[in-house]
């Protein structure tokens, strides 16, 4: 089944956001496959934002990320990538509907809360660069309630 993957960035831990927003994804009926809290190194955001490199917010962007522990997570289910990115909102918050994560927890784009996956194949590679470890496999009991 296809999965996401789902950062809570430094400003959604300090702030105490981090159950809020797991919250969110979990009552929607996605599954929790993945989950930890790590404080990246700069190559390291450099390496998952490096599509945006060539951005003037880049080093910003990177700074930012690296500022604090973040919360890293694999989710899975029925289009959770598109879907993922419906419950997290635009990525200016200001233009952020209401009842987004986005629109209800954030206002400038510098400070969004949240990361999330922009399509399966972003998703496959973010996935190996955070848990290269890889992530265990279960099956919710909760499953045919779901689909
Ligand atoms: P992007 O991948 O375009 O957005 P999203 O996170 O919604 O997939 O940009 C990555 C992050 O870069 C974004 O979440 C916040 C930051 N950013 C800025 O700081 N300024 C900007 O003008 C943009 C477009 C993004």
């Amino acid at each position: 089944m296809e999965q996401s993957f789902i950062m809570i960035k430094p400003d959604g831990v300090q702030r105490g956001l981090i159950g809020e927003i797991i919250s969110r994804f979990e009552k929607k009926g996605f599954y929790l496959k993945g989950l930890k809290m790590v404080t990246v190194e700069k190559s390291f955001a450099e390496k998952h934002y490096e599509d945006l490199s060539a951005k003037p917010f880049f080093a910003g962007l990177v700074d930012y990320i690296v500022s604090g522990p973040v919360v890293a997570m694999v989710w899975e289910g029925k289009g959770v990538v598109l879907t993922g990115r419906k419950i997290i909102g635009a990525t200016n918050p200001a233009e952020s509907a209401p009842g987004t994560i986005r629109g209800d927890y954030a206002i400038v784009v510098g400070r969004n809360v949240i990361h999330g996956s922009d399509s399966v194949e972003s998703a496959r590679k973010e996935i190996a660069l955070w848990f290269p470890e890889g992530i265990s496999a279960w099956q919710s009991n909760a499953h045919s309630w779901i689909y």
